[in-house]
């Protein structure tokens, strides 16, 4: 999947799975420290347990915060 896609699909991910409780993604995303991989890595473990379980709809999820 391009990465555009990934980012598009992932923004409706996150409307549907994650707004409800987080208003604004870019609160989110703003306060973690580190460079992109190490968001990334840190996303990908608390997000498994975290409201994101399947793999696909969470790298969306992921590159859609990281992009923000
Ligand atoms: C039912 C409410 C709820 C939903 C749905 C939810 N979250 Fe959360 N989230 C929380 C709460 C409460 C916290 C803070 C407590 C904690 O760390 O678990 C949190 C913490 C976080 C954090 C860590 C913030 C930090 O500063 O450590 C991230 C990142 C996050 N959520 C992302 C997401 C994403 C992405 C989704 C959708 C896939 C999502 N959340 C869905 C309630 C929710």
């Amino acid at each position: 999947m391009a990465e555009a896609d990934a980012t598009a699909s992932g923004e409706e991910a996150y409307r549907e799975a994650c707004a409800e409780c987080h208003r604004s993604p870019e609160r989110l995303v703003r306060g973690m420290r580190g460079d992109e991989s190490e968001r990334r890595e840190r996303l990908e473990a608390f997000l498994i347990d975290h409201h994101a379980p399947d793999e696909g709809m969470r790298q969306s999820v992921i590159a859609y915060l990281l992009s923000l």
